[in-house]
């Protein structure tokens, strides 16, 4: 491979800001796999795949509808305005298939047309769960796998239930229809609200941050296909950086690549890593950036906003990336090599829970069980790249 090809291969390759479609670039996840398959050759079952932002949600998504090939597959990206009724629309729109009419006289021509399902709806002025599955029973030798993305972007109440009552009335009559519904959440609540008699007929699948093990075969399955090297420490690095989230362990894979070939070089280095890491700062997310600078703006030498976030990003944690004030504490005093107690961190603590500091934490619990987190997960592997970056 020609160094002008690696450069036309390397956005497939790593795309950190596009979920993966194609099989040949998605790693790891083979127990939600698994879980998945299960579900669609289960009668009556239907599946809701959930997790923080950025862990791999859709791709999961672009993934299933490529391997469940029995399934007719749609995929709707959900927006804030959406009501049950556009989004059936959408999704039917997408079922497309020709018919063939003959004309009249002798030896007509065939004619075909091009129809949608949508078609069936049209003009309705309300879409009913009931209305979605007249129109599908009328193929049933086919069979539909709908998939609903970014479902907690939907704000409309009223989808929500008609979605619960869709998905309840599908299980009942067991029929040729699969949903899956995919979107931020902590858990099944949050996004599709409380239903029980959903708990049968919806797996409730978590997608968690990936394992050190899943980033670890993206960047060297990622590096074969590159046909590149990498040095142990490097990987170790952006692992390091990761902290489970694919989006970072793509960005620093493809910049410090982007770097070695610009000097005609085919491995990957301290030095060619040490640049992409602030590469990766200067192209974060806007919003990331906000709130970071918010965070530790001052105007004195000596603030301590900044040490005070170091030390939230490398305390220890709990399972749920939460952290108490003694952590902090403790990380506090190594970093800035002071003698702190509490009270003197507890104000900016307080404060970085608000708008006026970018919010960058959140606060859980109350009393005596108070702990923190970082309000966008994505923002302790911002941390750890501008410390890495200030040294
Ligand atoms: N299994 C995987 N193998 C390789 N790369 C992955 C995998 N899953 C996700 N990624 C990469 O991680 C990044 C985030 O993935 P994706 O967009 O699918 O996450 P998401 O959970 O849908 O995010 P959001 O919450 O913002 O919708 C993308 O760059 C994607 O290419
Ligand atoms: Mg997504």
């Amino acid at each position: 491979m020609t160094i002008e090809e690696r450069k036309n291969l390397l956005g497939k390759v790593f795309s950190p800001t596009s979920p993966i479609k194609e099989e040949s670039f998605f790693r790891g996840r083979i127990e939600q796999i698994r879980r998945i398959v299960d579900v669609m050759n289960e009668d009556g079952q239907h599946a809701i795949l959930f997790g923080e932002r950025g862990v791999g949600k859709t791709s999961m998504a672009n993934i299933t509808c490529k391997r469940i090939t029995n399934l007719y597959s749609v995929k709707i990206i959900c927006n804030s305005t959406d009501t049950f009724k556009s989004l059936w629309e959408r999704a039917l729109d997408e079922v497309q298939f020709t018919t063939t009419t003959k004309g009249i006289g002798f030896s007509p021509a065939v004619k075909s047309n091009l129809v949608s399902l949508g078609d069936r709806v049209k003009g309705k002025t309300e879409i009913n769960p009931h209305d979605v599955q007249l129109v599908l029973r009328q193929f049933p030798n086919d069979k539909f796998l709908f998939v609903f993305d970014e479902f907690d972007n939907i704000k409309d109440q009223h989808a929500r239930a008609k979605f619960a009552d869709l998905i309840k009335s599908l299980s009942d009559a067991s029929t040729n229809i699969k949903i899956m519904i995919v979107g931020i959440g902590e858990n099944v609540i949050n996004l599709i609200g409380n239903h029980q008699s959903l708990e049968r007929c919806l797996m409730q699948i978590r997608m968690p941050r990936m394992s050190d093990d899943e980033l670890k075969e993206i960047i060297t399955k990622g590096f074969q296909q590159m046909e590149m090297t990498i040095t142990n420490p490097a990987i170790q690095k952006i692992l390091n950086f990761s902290s489970g989230f694919p989006h970072y362990t793509h960005l620093l894979c493809k910049y410090s690549i982007k770097n070695a070939l610009e000097s005609n070089s085919i491995q990957v280095k301290a030095d060619e890593l040490n640049l992409a890491i602030r590469q990766a700062i200067e192209n974060s997310t806007e919003q990331l950036r906000d709130s970071y600078s918010k965070a530790i703006m001052s105007s004195t030498q000596n603030s301590q906003w900044k040490p005070v976030i170091q030390a939230c990003a490398t305390c220890d944690a709990d399972e749920f990336d939460s952290f108490t004030t003694t952590d902090i504490l403790k990380e506090f005093n190594r970093i800035t090599g002071k003698d702190s107690i509490r009270e003197n961190i507890t104000h900016n603590l307080g404060k970085l829970c608000q708008d006026v500091r970018g919010l960058i934490l959140e606060k859980i619990g109350t009393g005596r069980n108070i702990r923190y987190r970082f309000y966008n997960p994505m923002m302790k592997p911002f941390v750890l790249l501008n410390m890495e970056n200030d040294e």
